[in-house]
């Protein structure tokens, strides 16, 4: 009787079929109502006792191997039927990707356009000291200078405060290298500010100096009008005398932007004339500040905003909506 059993189990283990037919009839032979195994099931009374629990062990293993066979070989036939109807050559469906953000792109087009011409990357932290971000930029304290940006200081501690300028990356540069050096800087900055539709808390400037024996004014000027015909394609120009604490001389920079469209009159407010950045050569007391001979050597700094410069490309009327990450305005700039 064992043998029987056994015969039965080693069939099942060869048994191999693509047929869904001869798979069912193999399910109803084995393991049907009227099936084998029912049979030997009621067989086993007839079993010799001393071999009961090995036959009761054996139709089990007999049970347990049709079933899974039965199963495995009807998963066999899906799969293999799945692989016909699959049509791989048909294309994906569409994954949609990120975009960069309009400010990471105009952002990296200025620093492309510095980096063609020598100025290398340098940052520094958002969160600064006084003599960073004012002190050491001559602006000592209780200097009426310091009210042109209104300041985030941490409460706890006067001396720390959000940077209110990437000017506070010269300081660092400066105090750490020797020149010639030549570094643009760009991140965030903060202040102070009622937010509208030209003023945030928190925007984006980009910062640049070049320090070096016999640096003048021409120099600047002519690194300005490289940048503003490969930015803009733009090159007239005019240097507005200003004031700021750390150049001397300044200026304020307005390129001529044209007066063709609607557009045109309402951002130059009908001259043609938009103001883009400021700039000047450092002032000896900064050279000095950071431990550099203001005799030997001088500089040129300059300053610009990244928004400012994306709403003008991008012709964005509020600022605000940099910061506001609707994914239909994002999208824009795929
Ligand atoms: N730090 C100035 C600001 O935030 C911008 C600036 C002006 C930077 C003139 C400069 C500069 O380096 O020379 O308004």
């Amino acid at each position: 009787m064992i043998k029987k059993l056994e015969d039965h189990i080693s069939y099942i283990k060869n048994f191999d079929s693509k047929d869904k037919d001869e798979i069912e009839s193999m399910k109803i032979k084995f393991l049907g109502r009227k099936g084998l195994i029912n049979e030997l099931f009621s067989d086993f009374k007839n079993v010799p006792a001393d071999q009961k629990k090995e036959y009761g062990q054996k139709i089990n293993d007999l049970k347990n191997l049709a079933s899974d066979k039965y199963e495995n070989l009807k998963l066999g036939i899906k799969k293999s039927r799945k692989s016909i109807t699959e049509d791989y050559t048909k294309p994906g469906f569409p994954i949609s990707s990120g975009s960069l953000h309009p400010i990471t792109l105009i952002k990296n087009r200025i620093v492309d356009i510095f980096s063609k011409v020598g100025f290398e990357l340098s940052e520094g932290p958002e969160i600064e000291d006084d003599w960073h971000n004012f002190t050491a930029l001559n602006l000592p304290q209780d200097h009426p200078a310091r009210d042109m940006q209104d300041t985030f200081f941490i409460q706890q501690d006067p001396d720390i405060l959000l940077r209110t300028h990437t000017s506070s990356v010269q300081v660092r540069y400066l105090e750490d290298n020797p020149p010639p050096l030549k570094i643009i800087s760009p991140g965030r900055v903060y202040r102070n500010e009622a937010i509208s539709s030209r003023s945030h808390c928190m925007f984006h400037q980009i910062e640049g100096i070049y320090v070096d024996e016999k640096v003048s004014f021409a120099d600047l000027k002519q690194m300005i009008l490289y940048f503003t015909k490969s930015m803009f394609g733009k090159s007239k120009l005019r240097f507005r005398p200003s004031f700021f604490p750390f150049t001397e001389p300044s200026a304020e920079v307005d390129i001529y932007w044209g007066l063709e469209t609607e557009t045109d009159y309402r951002i130059t407010k009908g001259t043609g004339w938009l103001e883009i950045m400021g700039c000047g050569m450092v002032d000896p007391n900064v050279l000095q500040n950071c431990n550099i001979d203001s005799e030997k050597y001088t500089g040129y700094a300059f300053g610009l905003g990244i928004e400012r410069i994306a709403m003008l490309i991008y012709q964005i009327p509020d600022i605000r909506l940099f910061f506001e990450n609707d994914i239909r305005f994002l999208n824009q700039f795929k």
